[in-house]
């Protein structure tokens, strides 16, 4: 069966409190239930992990290797800075789709640059929590096509 890690960063377990007019009332727990239910109307596994830490989060890239068939990533903030986990995924030879709440191209300029786009399969952002269902049909379609 197709296996999908869904990989939250830094401050994403705080949704539902944080920032509720830029990332709406839906909690973590709530958007890994939505992964499931996705996941199983479609016949894939989904796994769920978050970190607040940069290299918890490179770890659990390398770890994927293997064990699933690609990511679907919310690196936070790590997004806008992280060399090293474009290196991750570079590194980790598995399809990734970037994910984002909100539409980080129509925030502050700094959220515009991504490090995580030019090694990614896509982008999908702006669509809140509904998105990461969509990230996974898009993960699948891809993942389909390739074989
Ligand atoms: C985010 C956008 C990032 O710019 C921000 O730092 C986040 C959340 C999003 O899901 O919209 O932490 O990735």
């Amino acid at each position: 069966m197709t296996s999908i890690l869904i990989l939250n960063g830094p401050n994403l377990n705080l949704l539902g409190t944080r920032q509720p007019e830029v990332y709406g009332t839906t909690t973590l727990a709530d958007i890994e239930a939505l992964c499931v239910d996705t996941g199983r109307a479609l016949g894939v596994n989904i796994s769920c992990q978050q970190s607040n830490h940069e290299g918890a989060l490179i770890d659990a890239i390398h770890a994927a290797r293997g064990l699933h068939d690609g990511i679907i990533l919310n690196a936070g903030a790590f997004t806008h800075t992280s060399v090293a986990l474009m290196d991750a995924i570079s590194s980790a030879q598995l399809p990734v789709v970037e994910l984002h709440l909100s539409n980080i191209h129509a925030r502050e300029a700094f959220r515009h640059k991504s490090y995580i786009a030019p090694v990614a399969v896509g982008q999908i952002c702006g669509f809140g929590a509904a998105g990461y269902a969509l990230a996974i049909r898009a993960l699948l379609g891809h993942l389909q096509a390739k074989t």
